[in-house]
C-alpha cells in the first residue's frame, strides 16, 4: 500500500497532474499546484458533482460566494470559539501533536492487543469460536476494552470542559512517548485556532480582523433567504457550491489527502423541522449512488456513521474510501438542525424563517448537508486508477484507468509518420473534434511509444493517421483499456468517443 501510495505521488508529478507549491523554493507544507492534465481532471469531477446535484434536480440551485466573509459570520458558526484542535510539543524532539490524536493512536495499539487475543482464540477454537461472547467474557479483553473506554471517556470530558491541564496529564500517565523519538517530555497543551486570519484596511489602526473561510457552507447560510426569495424556492429545496476553503492544519500529511487550501463541493438542503431524519438518510444514499456511478468499485467505499457529535449536528456520517493508506473520510453527510440560521438570526438581528404557505406558518428550516472535499476525491480517482497491467507478452505497462467521463484529454492524434501529407489530416481531425471535446496532438516518436504515454496519462482513445487514411477516409481507433484496435471512419469518431465519454 505504500508502494502504492509513493507510485501515485511521483506518477502525479511526471504526468502533469499535481506538482508541490513553489517547488523551487523547496514548497510550501500541505499546498500543492494543479498542473496543466489535474486542472482539466478536477474541473471535470467539479462538472461531474454540479451536473449530478444542480442539473439534474430542480429545486437545487448553485451560488458562488466570496472567500472573505464579514468576521461575525464566524463568531456565529462557532468557528472563532471551537475550530480548534488541541496541540502538545514535545520539548526534545521540538515536534507538534495533536494530543487527540496521540490518545487515540495509543487506544488503537490496545485496540490491536484485542485483535490478537481474538485471532489466538479463533484459532484455539476453530469452528466453535463465538466472537461476540469472547469480546463479553474473556477477562483480558474486557479489561483492555474498558480500558479504552475510560481513556476516551476521560478525554472527551476534558477536551468539552476545555481542562487541557487534564489532557495532558493523561498523555502522561498514559506515558505516551513521542512516535519519532520516544521522548516523553511534553509541554502544556493549547487550543490552537485552525481558521488563516488576515486584516482587511491598509493601517494597522484601522484595518479588521477578518478570515479565509474553513468551510464554504457559511457563505450558504447567510444567502438562505436571498435566494429562497428571488429564486421562489419552496422547502424542500438546496443551494449548493464549489470553491476554496482554508485550513491551518497541523497534522498535515498524505499528499491532497489533507492540504491547508482545498476545495469543498458542499450542497446544504433546507427542510421542514421533523423531516431532516429522512433526508439524511436519502441523502446518504444519493451521494454512494454517485460516487458508485463512477465505476471505481463498490468494495472501495463504506458508511462511517459518527457517536460522536459536532455541537451543531443531530446526526452525522461519513462515506470513507479505501485511498492507498486505508478507508478515510472521502465526504461528509451531516444533518446540521437549525442551528446555523438560528444561530446568524441571533447574531445579525434578521429573521431567517421560511413562510410555508401549506401550513400557512413560519419557520427555522432544518439543514442536510452533503460536503465533499474535491481534492479528496481527486486523490481517489487517480489512486484508484493508476495500475501496473502485465501484458500477454510479459511485458509491463502503466495505465491510468481514469473513468473516461473525468479524463482530462479524450483523445489523443497521431500521424504514423511526420511526412506525407499524414500531419495535415491529423490535425483537419483535431480542429474537427476540440469543439467537442479535449484532445491532444502528438507526432513525436515511435506510435507505440505515444500508445504509453497516452496510456499513463489517462487518455481514454489514441487516433491514428496512416498512409491509408489518405484514401480510404479511415483511421485506426484504439482504446485505452482493452488495446483494442478498430478501423473506423473519421466520419464517425465524434460518435464512438461521445458514447464513451459523456455521462
Ligand atoms: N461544511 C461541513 C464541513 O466542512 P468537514 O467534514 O470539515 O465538513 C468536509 O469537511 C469535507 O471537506 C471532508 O469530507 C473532506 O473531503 C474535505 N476536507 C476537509 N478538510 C480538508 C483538508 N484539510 N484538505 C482536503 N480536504 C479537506
Amino acid at each position: 500500500q505504500e508502494d502504492q501510495f509513493k507510485k501515485v505521488l511521483s506518477h502525479a508529478k511526471e504526468y502533469g497532474y499535481v506538482f508541490q507549491s513553489s517547488e523551487i523554493y523547496d514548497g510550501l507544507s500541505a499546498v500543492y499546484d494543479y498542473a496543466q492534465n489535474g486542472v482539466e481532471l478536477k474541473k471535470n469531477i467539479r462538472d461531474y458533482w454540479w451536473k449530478a446535484m444542480v442539473q439534474m434536480h430542480e429545486n437545487i440551485v448553485g451560488i458562488d460566494a466570496a472567500i472573505l466573509m464579514h468576521p461575525t459570520t464566524w463568531k456565529a458558526s462557532g468557528h472563532v470559539d471551537a475550530f480548534n484542535d488541541p496541540l502538545i510539543d514535545n520539548k526534545d524532539s521540538k515536534k507538534r501533536y495533536r494530543a487527540d490524536v496521540l490518545i487515540e493512536d495509543y487506544c488503537a495499539k490496545i485496540e490491536g492487543k484485542i485483535n490478537k487475543e481474538v485471532d489466538k482464540a479463533a484459532k484455539r477454537f476453530g469452528d466453535a469460536f463465538d466472537k461476540e461472547e469472547f469480546l463479553a467474557t474473556n477477562g483480558r479483553v474486557v479489561g483492555y476494552q474498558e480500558k479504552i473506554k475510560s481513556i476516551l471517556a476521560r478525554m472527551g470530558k476534558s477536551l468539552a470542559n476545555e481542562d487541557l491541564a487534564d489532557v495532558k496529564l493523561l498523555i502522561e500517565e498514559l506515558e505516551i512517548a513521542d512516535p519519532l523519538t520516544g521522548s516523553k517530555n511534553w509541554t502544556e497543551v493549547k487550543q490552537f485556532n485552525l481558521m488563516f486570519g488576515t486584516k482587511i484596511g491598509a493601517s494597522a489602526e484601522n484595518s479588521t480582523q477578518v478570515y479565509l473561510r474553513p468551510e464554504t457552507a457559511q457563505g450558504i447560510f447567510v444567502n438562505f433567504l436571498n435566494v429562497q426569495k428571488t429564486g421562489r424556492m419552496k422547502i424542500p429545496f438546496g443551494i449548493a457550491q464549489t470553491g476554496k476553503a482554508f485550513r491551518n492544519e497541523i497534522v498535515a500529511r498524505q499528499f491532497i489527502f489533507r492540504m491547508r487550501e482545498f476545495e469543498q463541493m458542499e450542497m446544504q438542503y433546507f427542510v421542514k423541522p421533523g423531516t431532516q431524519k429522512e433526508w439524511y438518510e436519502s441523502w446518504k444514499e444519493t451521494r454512494l449512488k454517485w460516487h458508485l456511478s463512477l465505476g471505481m468499485g463498490a468494495e472501495n467505499y463504506r458508511f462511517h456513521d459518527h457517536d460522536k457529535l459536532a455541537h451543531y449536528a443531530d446526526a452525522a456520517s461519513d462515506i470513507e474510501f479505501n485511498f492507498p493508506f486505508g478507508f478515510k473520510e472521502l465526504e461528509g453527510i451531516h444533518s446540521r438542525t437549525d442551528f446555523d440560521l438560528k444561530a446568524h438570526e441571533e447574531h445579525s438581528g434578521k429573521k431567517l424563517q421560511y413562510f410555508d404557505h401549506e401550513e400557512n406558518k413560519s419557520y427555522t428550516p432544518y439543514v442536510v448537508e452533503t460536503s465533499i472535499g474535491l481534492d479528496r476525491m481527486f486523490l481517489a480517482v487517480f489512486s484508484n486508477s493508476l495500475v501496473d497491467e502485465e501484458l500477454e507478452n510479459g511485458s509491463t505497462r502503466t495505465v491510468l484507468k481514469l473513468p473516461a467521463v473525468l479524463a482530462p484529454f479524450k483523445a489523443a492524434i497521431f500521424p504514423l509518420v511526420k511526412k506525407d501529407g499524414l500531419p495535415e489530416v491529423a490535425k483537419e481531425i483535431m480542429e474537427d473534434l476540440k469543439w467537442d471535446f479535449n484532445v491532444f496532438y502528438d507526432e513525436k516518436d515511435a506510435v507505440g511509444k505515444r500508445y504509453r504515454r497516452q496510456d499513463a496519462a489517462g487518455t481514454p482513445f489514441c487516433i491514428t493517421v496512416d498512409h491509408d487514411s489518405l484514401n480510404d477516409k479511415c483511421v485506426t481507433i484504439r482504446h485505452r483499456d482493452s488495446m483494442e484496435q478498430k478501423r473506423v471512419a473519421i466520419a464517425d469518431l465524434k460518435e464512438i468517443i461521445k458514447a464513451e465519454v459523456s455521462v
